[in-house]
């Protein structure tokens, strides 16, 4: 039901009566006469576009079922669809464009026009770069029609959604966009308010630029490969993921490249911008390099996030000095030297983010070495803060509590009551939700938090948890 009563056309007196009777009989057009004055104008822009802009028309429905895809408008993306079909539009390349704009099925102009159409609806000004590949394939008129078009369906989808239009036609294919581009990763549940379970917390915010021009590097950016056949969103990964989404170009560092590649391919199939780089921080020298190779890649370095993390089995009593030893070099010796490194080449404004745990401040991992590692990142975000600061540099924690990651489901397997005790709200974290808390302290929203440690574990440091079964 839309939000606006829609007009009888057949009542629309005047010449906006007659533009819109020669036109089907589409809601859109039966919402405007609400607003007449600028119903007009609206029809001949789109008429523009439609029947006289210079663009090839196939290359035009690729923009509008771009911006369709990212606005998560359903309405425009089946209307378009239709449009493409109409010109003989191959239905992979149709689908392509709404999931995989870097598709192989796409020549290189096209790939130009949609990694522009990406950073213009994602950052509004698009990059140097990009801008120059578009420029590379189209003349100047030819320019100025895809930001016109990009323009024009970015407000027609946004009308089409804020007045809740629905597609007329009950057999229309559904909407498969973004969500379609991570066939690999699985299904989160629905969301769910009394377990507080929303779009961010499923990977399925709505991006808004908050990270737009930043360049982040993300160590520990891959996940871990465990024994689960379809294993959740790690940590690492949802960062580099959401971080691109939000604008950000992310150099994406992992012991293990081809992990930190699988992130990388995420983000690229849906047109944002990461690469992979391979390091193992247990090595200070491999720190020295990752940091100039990410500084390399992406231009420079406004954000970094340690993320890397390890555990070992050694509880009171069974620890030794090689062991202790080999988890401290990577969850605390590296983030100094990551952190120090970065700083260095680090630009004004920017923000490093150390990513610990809630076990920093609760024995009952049984894990010494765990626990004093993380409880120690605390103490080195505030020395980082305290030292970088002069440089308009922050530094601050996330803490995460009981997280559903592949890490996660490794501990519950070695510890089968980790997860099996209440838990706030029922259930484990998700790494969206750590991630949304590091793009929090990461980006300039946080430009008033140094040196602080945010617990993300849903309450259950202070004991609000419940029956998993009183979900
Ligand atoms: N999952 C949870 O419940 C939970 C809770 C609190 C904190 N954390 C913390 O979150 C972080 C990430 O957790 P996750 O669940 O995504 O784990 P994960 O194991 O999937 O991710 C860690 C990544 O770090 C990489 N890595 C390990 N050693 C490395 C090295 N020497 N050099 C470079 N990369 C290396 C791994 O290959 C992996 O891709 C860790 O710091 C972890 O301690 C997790």
């Amino acid at each position: 039901m839309a939000r606006l009563p829609l007009f009888d056309l057949s009542q629309v007196a005047g010449p906006l009566g007659e533009l819109l009777r020669a036109r089907p009989p589409l809601d859109l057009y039966r919402v405007l006469p609400h607003a007449p004055e600028v119903a007009e104008g609206f029809l001949g822009l789109g008429g523009a576009i439609l029947r006289r802009s210079s663009l090839a028309p196939e290359l035009r429905e690729l923009v509008i079922l771009r911006v369709g895809a990212l606005s998560d408008a359903h309405y425009e993306v089946h209307q378009h669809r239709r449009v493409a079909r109409g010109l003989g539009m191959a239905e992979d390349k149709i689908e392509a464009a709404l999931a995989d704009p870097a598709s192989p099925l796409f020549d290189e102009r096209e790939k130009a026009v949609l990694a522009f159409t990406d950073a213009v609806v994602r950052q509004v000004k698009a990059p140097e770069p990009l801008y120059r590949a578009l420029a590379a394939h189209c003349s100047g008129q030819e320019q100025m029609e895809v930001i016109v078009t990009i323009g024009f369906y970015m407000l027609v989808s946004r009308l089409l959604e804020n007045l809740e239009l629905e597609v007329e036609d009950a057999q229309a294919a559904p909407l498969t966009i973004e969500r379609a581009a991570a066939p690999a990763q699985p299904q989160p549940p629905e969301a769910d308010p009394p377990r507080q379970l929303f779009a961010p917390a499923l990977g399925r915010a709505r991006p808004a630029g908050r990270l737009a021009g930043r360049r982040v590097l993300v160590v520990g950016g891959g996940q871990r490969r465990t024994v689960d056949a379809d294993p959740p969103v790690g940590n690492g990964r949802a960062m580099t993921v959401l971080f691109a989404r939000e604008g950000a170009a992310v150099a994406c560092a992992d012991l293990d490249l081809a992990s930190a590649q699988d992130s990388v391919d995420w983000v690229r199939r849906e047109g944002g911008r990461a690469h992979a780089l391979q390091a193992d921080v247990s090595k200070p020298d491999e720190i020295t390099r990752l940091v100039r190779e990410a500084t390399d890649v992406l231009g420079g370095l406004d954000g970094l996030v340690l993320n890397v993390g390890i555990g070992n089995s050694s509880r009171f009593g069974t620890e030794t000095a090689e062991a202790w030893d080999a988890v401290m070099d990577v969850n605390l010796r590296a983030h100094m030297l990551c952190a120090q490194a970065a700083a260095a080449v680090m630009e004004p404004g920017g923000s490093m983010v150390f990513v610990s745990s809630t076990a920093s401040i609760s024995p009952l991992s049984g894990l010494p070495v765990y626990e004093c590692s993380k409880a120690a990142l605390a103490a080195l975000c505030r020395s980082t803060a305290y030292a970088t600061h002069g440089q308009g540099l922050r530094a601050n924690v996330i803490a995460p509590g009981l997280i559903d990651t592949p890490l996660g489901r490794d501990a519950t397997r070695n510890r089968p009551n980790r997860a099996a005790r209440p838990l706030p709200f029922g259930r484990q974290g998700t790494g969206w939700e750590v991630a949304h808390g590091t793009l929090f302290l990461l980006s300039s929203e946080s430009s008033y938090v140094n040196g602080q440690v945010l617990i993300a574990d849903g309450g259950l440091s202070i004991s609000t948890v419940r029956q998993p079964e009183a979900a």
